[in-house]
């Protein structure tokens, strides 16, 4: 056995909830070997955990597990299970992380990291307490073009960076038909839209120009009431829905004003019920020498302006290639589009590279702390009318790492 296979490690790997995030992760696993072979890491996907009996069947069918649990417990008590990923609607983050730490083992949970900061915090307080590294699912940080956009704003490219806009357009929830599912009750996911979208507007916006120390905002509901669902979708999918209809809890639309540590300001606007974009969620930075923006609907492109005020003033097209962030991993030559899938991909490799390391490389539950702090934030603002200081956490931050 060579030197380098002696040291790579065996890690048995557990999913916990198997809907759309818990099958991404999967796959995302399932996708180290090919795309990172030089990870010194074999991993084993050991157990899949849900209480519904089709989700355990396409554990041990179709995602390849080698067992599924109906109770997540028992997946968190199998010696053979090293690491763990969080899928679970937002309600039972908090008690399955804090199970997974007193476990003494490593997670990477979805965000919003629990419901409600008070939730977040003490899960990433749990985790720094027993020295465990994290991972959050903040994808849209791992685009290749993201990365370039980054290096434009914090290399002083654009000059000084002066305002942000962010802004998260879906249509998931534009149909009134669509199903009332757990994502707009207030016990089982907290906020709506907030929760939902704009922590990752939050975590982009952090990690590509820094801090958030303030916010105001408005939040509205459109749709106030939805049909019951008959039975269990995956994410966002279409389901059979009854007659009868049930309220509505949480915000479909959110507008923010930002101040940044830094002095940049911003503007956050997003929106589950628009009836136009799909999936626009974009990220524009301006600076006292340029500007440049990213559309996660075309995620390898970014458009970049190094303004010289001649003819040529205007926004030049970058499409991402090898140079930029992970994209070689991904494509053998630039300009060749990578997929929602591929930021996951990232994402599982910096957490079990963090896993094999001991460094936090992945987005931490710290940041996931920060954006949910964030989150509150601006909600209490849309109550109140007023502005709202947004302290510093403590713990291993990435965003600005
Ligand atoms: N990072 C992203 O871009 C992204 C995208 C979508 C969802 N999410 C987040 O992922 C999480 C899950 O969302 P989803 O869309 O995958 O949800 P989903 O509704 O598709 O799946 C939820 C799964 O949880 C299972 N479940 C319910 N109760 C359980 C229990 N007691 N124990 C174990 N499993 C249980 C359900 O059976 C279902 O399989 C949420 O926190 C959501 O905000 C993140």
């Amino acid at each position: 056995m060579s030197n380098g296979a002696a040291q790579r490690k065996s890690l048995g790997v557990g999913v916990i909830s198997l809907g759309w995030m818990g099958r991404l992760h999967t796959r995302s696993y399932k996708s180290l070997a090919e795309r990172y072979p030089d990870l010194a890491a074999d991993l084993r996907l050991v157990a899949a955990a849900d209480p519904v009996d089709s989700a355990r069947e396409f554990a041990t069918t179709a995602a390849g597990f080698e067992r599924a649990y109906a109770d997540y417990r028992d997946l968190l008590a199998d010696p053979d299970v090293d690491i763990v990923s969080i899928c679970s609607p937002n309600f039972l983050h908090r008690e399955i992380a804090l199970a997974a730490v007193e476990a003494g083992k490593p997670f990477w949970i979805e965000k919003p990291m629990g419901v409600g900061a008070h939730e977040s915090r003490e899960i990433a307080e749990a985790a720094e307490r027993a020295g465990l590294v994290t991972g959050v699912g903040f994808n849209y940080r791992h685009a290749p073009a993201v990365a370039h956009l980054r290096q434009l704003a914090r290399s002083g490219a654009l000059g000084r960076v002066t305002n942000v806009r962010v802004w998260l357009i879906a249509d998931y929830a534009s149909s009134p038909q669509g199903p009332l599912t757990w994502r707009y009750d207030r016990a089982r996911a907290g906020a709506g839209v907030v929760g939902d979208l704009m922590s990752h507007g939050v975590d982009l916006a952090q990690y590509v120009v820094g801090r958030i120390s303030e916010v105001t905002a408005l939040t509205s509901t459109f749709i106030a009431d939805r049909p019951y669902p008959l039975g269990q979708g995956v994410g966002h999918a279409a389901v059979a829905v009854s007659d009868e209809r049930g309220p509505v809890e949480n915000e479909d639309y959110v507008s923010v004003l930002a101040r940044f540590d830094s002095g940049v300001v911003g503007t956050l606007e997003s929106s589950r019920v628009s009836v136009g974009p799909r999936s626009e969620y974009v990220i524009e930075v301006y600076g006292t020498l340029g500007s440049a923006r990213w559309n996660f609907e075309d995620l390898s492109r970014l458009e970049v302006c190094l303004g010289d005020g001649g003819l040529n003033h205007g926004y030049t097209t970058v499409l991402a290639g090898p140079g930029h962030g992970e994209f070689s991993r991904f494509q053998p030559g630039p300009g060749i589009p990578m997929s929602f899938d591929d930021l996951k991909a990232v994402e599982a490799k910096l957490f079990v590279e963090s896993v094999l390391t001991g460094e936090q490389l992945a987005p931490s539950a710290a940041d996931g702390w920060c954006a949910a702090e964030i989150d509150e934030a601006i909600v209490a603002s849309a109550e109140d009318g007023r502005w709202h200081t947004v302290e510093p956490v403590a713990g291993r931050t990435t965003f600005d790492a």
